[in-house]
């Protein structure tokens, strides 16, 4: 059974669902959630749910070893749910090819520094795109940029608004991306628990 760590800033709508998808699963189980926002929404949910959680700064994550010898210790894999700080490269190095993100755009159009949640909505909205979807992918030390593993398209209407397109992309991501981390694991790590 593979320990997963979720990082996430924010509502963690996703991670909410990562977590239910493996509690009925013997691949690999939620064991925390980090966040750095100390009011994040994913915070009462983890509470709901009944999966730790934990708080830390910049300061932990980048200046210390706090963060890294909390994940040698407690994590298998890192998965990445609506989280906003570029992973430093010291977690990057001793997690290689085990951090998997969710981008809500098909990546590389609509990524990079700025380019998240909203904001990618917005842009996709004002360019008119005709179509979007969501990257699952995996880590390096720039932002969006690690190996893709999978992508899902959604047509966009004309009157669909950013929130529209937010929620069409939010589909995506429930239906997909906790299956795709237990592909990964699975090919990884064989039939091996
Ligand atoms: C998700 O749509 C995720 O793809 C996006 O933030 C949202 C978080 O929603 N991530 C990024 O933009 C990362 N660049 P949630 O907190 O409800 O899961």
């Amino acid at each position: 059974m593979k320990r997963i760590v979720i990082f996430a800033s924010g509502s963690g709508s996703n991670a909410e669902n990562i977590i239910s998808f493996f509690q009925t699963k013997t691949t690999a189980t939620v064991t925390h959630v980090l966040t750095n926002k100390q009011h994040a929404k994913v915070l009462g949910r983890c509470k709901r749910l009944g999966v730790s959680s934990l708080v830390f700064d910049r300061n932990d994550f980048t200046e210390t070893d706090k963060v890294l010898d909390f994940l040698k210790k407690e994590a298998d894999y890192i998965i990445l749910a609506g989280f906003l700080w570029r992973i430093p490269a010291k977690i990057v190095e001793a997690f290689q090819g085990k951090i998997i993100n969710i981008h809500p755009a098909l990546l590389p159009k609509y990524g990079g520094k700025g380019m998240y949640g909203m904001h990618v909505h917005r842009a996709i909205r004002e360019n008119n795109e005709e179509e979007t979807g969501i990257t699952i992918h995996f880590v390096n030390e720039n932002y969006d940029e690690g190996a893709i593993i999978f992508q899902a398209k959604t047509a966009i209407m004309e009157q669909d608004s950013p929130k529209d397109i937010a929620q069409k992309v939010h589909e995506l991501e429930y239906q997909y991306f906790p299956e795709t981390i237990e592909k990964v694991i699975l090919e990884q790590n064989g039939q091996e628990k």
